[in-house]
């Protein structure tokens, strides 16, 4: 059996590192937030210009060790705080010049076993990126069949969720399934007709669980809201995101909020609630992604999407219409267990 890693042999490699640099250059000094610090890639670079102050956020209490290690060094100009990035406004005031979200695992939380993340483990069904008291084992065995299959459907656009939810719950009736591997076995039997050979069988179905677990979603809408809000005209939203349902959410609030939707055509009269929706200056619906040299070196690169935003004033009304668009996540996340 192979045994749990620590994170100093698989260190995470920093997904898009000098896109994120040209981006949002530090050379011009300022407040970065960086909301997913993980191996610490992004504030470790940012660092290095000297008039740069940066906030680290990350849920994981794993990374304390590499934030405590950059505090010290960086006295007046790191600090990092343990929480939720959708608490962010808890932590910092407004005037901030730069928010960094890079979303997902880091290769830290995916290489180590005993998380429960990677479908090469044989650990228990954990699944918990930190902050929250849920665990795959409670979900996989909690949930009623058809909210399973919900889920696994929707959450991880699984197209045999339907088979998969019934052997899950069919195989518990006899044992509580605990493990990872026992969850791996019975996705690889639901799907014994239709394996795609390019993505591992069971990566849409733990995807589902893991966004279940971590309410990943939620989190990402208050915390582009939140981070909208604290940000000073002229400020950047980057947004590193790895599936479509993320970039999806991503793309609608760049676009729906900017400068573009104001005046759909010139024969319409401005409309003032619209206006007061306006967040970013004219947005431009372009996806940033990993250059060749960087592929290369880091395959999990492939997935990743940058897209960025640029705010236009420093006032923020509720997004009411954001919460509405997505709610189909939003109401199975919020599922009892
Ligand atoms: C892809 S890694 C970031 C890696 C980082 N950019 C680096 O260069 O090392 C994502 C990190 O974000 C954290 N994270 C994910 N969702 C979060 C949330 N809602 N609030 C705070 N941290 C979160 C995870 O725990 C993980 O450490």
């Amino acid at each position: 059996m192979k045994t749990q890693k620590s994170s100093l042999e698989s260190p995470h490699f920093p997904v898009m590192l000098s896109e994120i640099i040209r981006v949002c250059s530090p050379s011009k000094g300022g407040l970065f937030v960086d909301c997913t610090f993980g191996g610490g890639g992004y504030s470790k670079a940012i660092l290095k210009f000297p008039n740069t102050k940066v906030i680290g956020i990350d849920r994981d209490k794993e990374v304390l060790s590499i934030a405590k290690n950059l505090e010290s060094q960086f006295k007046k100009r790191f600090k990092f705080y343990q929480i939720k990035f959708s608490q962010m406004d808890t932590v910092i005031e407004n005037n901030v010049d730069t928010i960094i979200f890079d979303l997902g695992l880091s290769s830290m939380q995916l290489n180590n076993f005993k998380r429960g993340f990677s479908f090469k483990s044989k650990e228990k069904l954990d699944m918990s990126m930190g902050l929250t008291n849920l665990s795959a084992q409670k979900v996989i065995n909690t949930l009623s069949e058809s909210n399973l299959k919900l889920i696994i459907k929707v959450l991880g656009e699984e197209r045999e969720a339907s088979k998969i939810a019934k052997n899950i719950v069919k195989e518990r009736i006899n044992k509580k399934i605990t493990r990872v591997d026992e969850l791996v076995k019975i996705i690889e039997k639901s799907k014994k007709n239709n394996f795609s050979n390019k993505i591992n069988p069971s990566t849409k179905t733990f995807q589902a669980i893991r966004i279940f677990v971590n309410k990943e979603i939620s989190e990402l809408m208050d915390g582009i809201s939140k981070a909208t809000k604290l940000l000073k005209p002229g400020g950047k939203i980057l947004i590193v995101s790895f599936h479509s349902i993320e970039d999806k959410i991503v793309k609608f609030f760049f676009s729906n909020f900017s400068k573009n939707k104001s005046n759909p055509s010139r024969y319409l009269p401005e409309n003032k609630m619209d206006e007061e929706l306006i967040f970013f200056e004219k947005y431009v619906n372009k996806v940033i992604k990993a250059s060749k040299l960087e592929l290369i070196k880091n395959n999990p690169s492939r997935s990743a999407k940058l897209r960025y935003a640029i705010r236009s004033k420093s006032e923020f009304s509720y997004p009411k219409n954001f919460y509405q668009k997505f709610s189909q996540y939003l109401n199975l996340e919020a599922t009892n267990v």
